[in-house]
């Protein structure tokens, strides 16, 4: 007996954009436990997909259909739309999913494009479809039930290296605007997993890691728990409430404000100017409508999504000046931006 199930293709799209992909994730096992393998068949030829991540909520599930259910049967792969066939009639570009493990072969699916559309809301995105945007708090929590949905989330990936490597970039980002002491208390607005403190917790005295979403901050915590300066702290999505008044060095807030509404952007400056200590430094940063980069993202959005079916957590862009203009109201000095590739970055400095 196979068991398998598809649990997204992440990215669907009606309309083909050159050089995208979509992200086919899920699992697959067997009775006998088994290897079960993958069949992606595509006009460019056939790929055999095996499993490659471990998926200990699939084995608790299975506990008494396929009780030999190894850990590592999820996979996470992409198909390119330029891999599919070019048929004049775009919904025809097809691919075929085939799961075998050389006795049973189970051929499921020939995906269409006007599929992956329909397959764009499934399980626990029908709740996030149906909340406000500014209901961050919901939004967020149900984006970060497990991990692999919560690493998606927060970066569109899930391989670690990968969280690695731009973490490593996020700390030159910082070395070079509002810089690193080993004395200063750093906290983060919307810190996600954990991705920046992996690194970042290690070179200063503090780090504070805060969020709206309770599920974040429970990955979080598994991800840091050999660190013994950090501290925690769910808010309600709008202000920083828990954090005392003049009591940090540090704050920043990265690959957050794209799912905030500018009020909630301009407020968590305000916060930030609260919470620090005279002298303090502030880092924020959206990507750039005015890149190339940044506009092919807003376009994406425009040709993906009626209005009426955009996501709450939909991304956003800010501005070299939208930015700045939240700083100087807010009160800060020395402001300075950076416009690099996708990125816009704001930093300053509160008078002290
Ligand atoms: C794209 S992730 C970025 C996470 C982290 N900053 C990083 O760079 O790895 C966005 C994060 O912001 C959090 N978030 C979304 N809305 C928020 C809000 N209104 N207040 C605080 N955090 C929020 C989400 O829960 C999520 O962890």
């Amino acid at each position: 007996m196979l068991y398998y199930s598809i649990d997204s293709p992440t990215k669907p799209h009606n309309i083909i954009i050159p050089n995208d992909s979509i992200t086919f994730r899920g699992w697959m096992t067997n009775a006998a436990g088994t290897e079960v393998q993958l069949h992606v068949t595509q006009p460019s030829g056939k790929k055999i997909i095996t499993a490659t991540e471990k998926r200990p909520d699939v084995v608790s599930a299975l506990a008494e259909q396929a009780p030999n259910t190894p850990e590592l049967c999820g996979f996470n792969f992409d198909i390119h739309y330029e891999e599919l066939a070019d048929t004049e009639n775009e919904t025809e570009k097809k691919v075929t999913l085939a799961f075998s493990d050389g006795t049973l072969t189970s051929n499921i699916h020939d995906f269409s494009i006007t599929q992956f559309t329909s397959m764009q809301w499934g399980g626990v995105n029908d709740i996030a479809k149906q909340t406000a945007r500014a209901d961050y708090k919901n939004v967020w929590n149900n984006l970060a039930a497990e991990l692999t949905g919560a690493k998606f989330a927060v970066a569109g990936y899930t391989d670690d290296a990968e969280f690695h490597r731009t973490a490593v970039v996020q700390m030159e980002g910082f070395e070079k605007t509002v810089g690193i002491k080993q004395t200063d208390i750093f906290l983060e607005i919307g810190c996600g997993i954990g991705r920046i403190a992996t690194i970042l917790a290690d070179r200063v005295a503090q780090w504070i890691g805060t969020d709206v979403s309770e599920n974040m901050l429970k990955h979080a915590a598994d991800n840091l728990k050999d660190k013994n300066n950090i501290k925690l702290v769910p808010t309600n999505g709008w202000d920083l409430a828990p954090i005392p008044s003049n009591s940090v060095d540090v704050v920043y807030c990265a690959v957050v404000f794209m799912h905030l509404d500018e009020w909630e952007r301009f407020n968590y400056v305000c916060e930030a100017k609260r919470v620090l200590k005279p002298g303090g430094r502030l880092f924020i940063n959206n990507f750039n409508l005015l890149s190339e980069e940044g506009w092919q993202l807003f376009l994406k959005t425009l040709v993906e999504y009626h209005p009426m079916e955009r996501p709450p957590f939909i991304g956003k862009s800010s501005t070299r000046h939208e930015l700045i203009a939240y700083l100087t109201r807010a009160g800060f000095d020395s402001i300075q931006t950076d416009e690099t590739g996708l990125w816009v970055s704001a930093w300053g400095v509160l008078p002290g």
